[in-house]
């Protein structure tokens, strides 16, 4: 690719104003008081699409928001790139964390981010990530560099477990054909030390229940005599972990992929201090499945993790009360064989099952998705490699990440091809946090090695 770095600096300033532009707009898909914001986002995509050289951009319709298309087919016997990305947001709350505005982003330096950081929901996960490619695009049409056919598909109902891309993904196979599939929204190791994403973890999310009495009641006149949803609940949960913290649901790890010694020996290999780790989080100690590490618990190891729990009196000063009912939201990551659809059921019958007399127990799933593991000798992966060797000088380290896109085993299943994930965000970018931010560091080099993907890509494919 020629001249990438001269175009990037000619045009730095206008890439980072149109993404400040696309995330002012509060795209929160959660909450359907933004409706209009959501759908306002689209629009805006829409038109940078085009303007980046897509032909062919269309608003996608479905039960739920909206998702934009577009492609741009340079030559039928060129390879073809299909980009996935999300234009939805997180809830910003709790808005009184945040140092400044949500979606009114501002820049500011911060230690691992001396050059600057745009602060603002979205900024990493995914508008800033997802831009990067728009960006990257523009570039390679208005330099006349594009050597692939590109597809982009930029959903809209990610953050809430993307319950209408399933469909339109079954629904226009022949539409959505590609050779590889790209996807910025992941993170990598440190500025210094890129990484390429080869694994996610499932997801089997889940709402409980708890009912004792038909009324809340005085906690002199009846403590004591009957159950306490509250009480009960809390020590179900506490149940489900054992000493060794390990998940206790009879099944849970039965299909669970074991890592042999030599692949655990290269994960170690990864650049990791436990006390930088420990200080980020003002922690004194890590938490977790005994017999593993850190790096091993949050990637190929499956976990179980309380989101929320409510019930009760929480407002000021105290009431004496025995509440009727107790809730919380439970979430599991899953590994690579773990089915979701069945770790849900076994959820559900041991959660059952575990609940003493004089209270009843109600779950109800929310939704989930397969994990997913990529292969480091796919072209895809090699062109990627290439790609970083080239604008960070270093080869990338193949790292499994502990989040989730679920999405993405579904492409495998349906569109039969292999996804990449180069993700540019760090994990103290305070993704789903206050304060989430992405460097304008990360964001510049997004949009330099892209464009060395598709290259090293069409390169591969001859
Ligand atoms: N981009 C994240 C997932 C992610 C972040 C993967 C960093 C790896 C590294 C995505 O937007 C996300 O938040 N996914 C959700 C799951 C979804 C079903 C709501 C998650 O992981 O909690
Ligand atoms: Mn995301
Ligand atoms: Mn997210």
């Amino acid at each position: 690719m020629d001249n990438t770095k001269e175009y990037i600096k000619e045009h730095q300033q206008r890439f980072l104003d149109e993404l400040i532009d696309l995330l002012k707009i509060p795209s929160i898909s959660a909450d359907s008081a933004y409706k209009k914001e959501v759908l306002k986002t689209a629009e805006q995509v829409t038109i940078r699409l085009k303007e980046a050289g897509c032909d062919h951009v269309v608003i996608c319709e479905t039960a739920g928001y909206p998702i934009v298309y577009g492609e741009k087919t340079i030559d039928k016997n060129l390879p073809t790139v299909l980009v996935y990305g999300h234009y939805d947001v997180q809830p910003p709350d709790p808005l009184n964390l945040w140092h400044s505005p949500p979606f009114d982003p501002v820049i500011k330096k911060t230690e691992t981010h001396p050059e600057g950081a745009i602060f603002a929901r979205g900024a990493c996960d995914d508008k800033g990530q997802m831009y990067m490619h728009v960006k990257a695009l523009e570039f390679m049409t208005r330099t006349n560099q594009l050597p692939c056919n590109v597809k982009f598909m930029i959903e809209g109902e990610e953050e809430v477990g993307s319950p209408n891309l399933a469909i339109f993904v079954k629904e226009n196979q022949e539409k959505l054909k590609n050779d590889v599939i790209l996807i910025s929204d992941t993170g990598m190791i440190a500025q210094d030390v890129p990484s390429i994403t080869t694994g996610l973890r499932g997801l089997s999310y889940v709402e409980v229940e708890v009912t004792g009495p038909n009324r809340d009641l005085h906690s002199g006149l009846y403590g004591g005599a009957v159950a306490n949803p509250i009480n009960v609940l809390s020590k179900m949960i506490a149940s489900l972990h054992d000493d060794n913290n390990h998940i206790t649901i009879p099944g849970f790890y039965d299909k669970v992929e074991e890592l042999s010694k030599e692949e655990r020996a290269q994960m170690a290999k990864a650049p990791f201090n436990l006390e930088d780790y420990k200080k980020a989080l003002d922690i004194s100690a890590v938490y977790g499945e005994a017999g593993y590490t850190t790096n091993e618990r949050n990637s190929i190891r499956p976990t179980l993790d309380v989101n929320g729990i409510w019930g009760g009196y929480t407002g000021e000063g105290a009431k004496t009360v025995i509440a009727s009912k107790a809730y919380a939201k439970i979430s599991m990551r899953l590994v690579p064989n773990q089915d979701w659809e069945e770790i849900t059921k076994l959820f559900k019958t041991h959660f059952e099952n575990i609940a003493p007399a004089g209270v009843t127990v109600k779950v109800t799933p929310h939704h989930g998705g397969q994990g997913y593991v990529t292969p480091i000798d796919s072209m895809g992966y090699k062109a990627a490699s290439k790609a970083y060797q080239d604008t960070f000088g270093k080869t990338p380290i193949p790292q499994r990440s502990g989040g989730s896109i679920p999405i993405v085993s579904l492409f495998e299943q349906e569109l039969k091809s292999k996804t990449i994930l180069m993700g540019f965000g760090l994990d103290s970018d305070a993704i789903h946090s206050p304060n989430e931010h992405f460097g304008v560091f990360n964001y510049l080099k997004g949009i330099e090695t892209i464009p060395l993907f598709y290259k090293y890509f069409a390169e591969l494919s001859k």
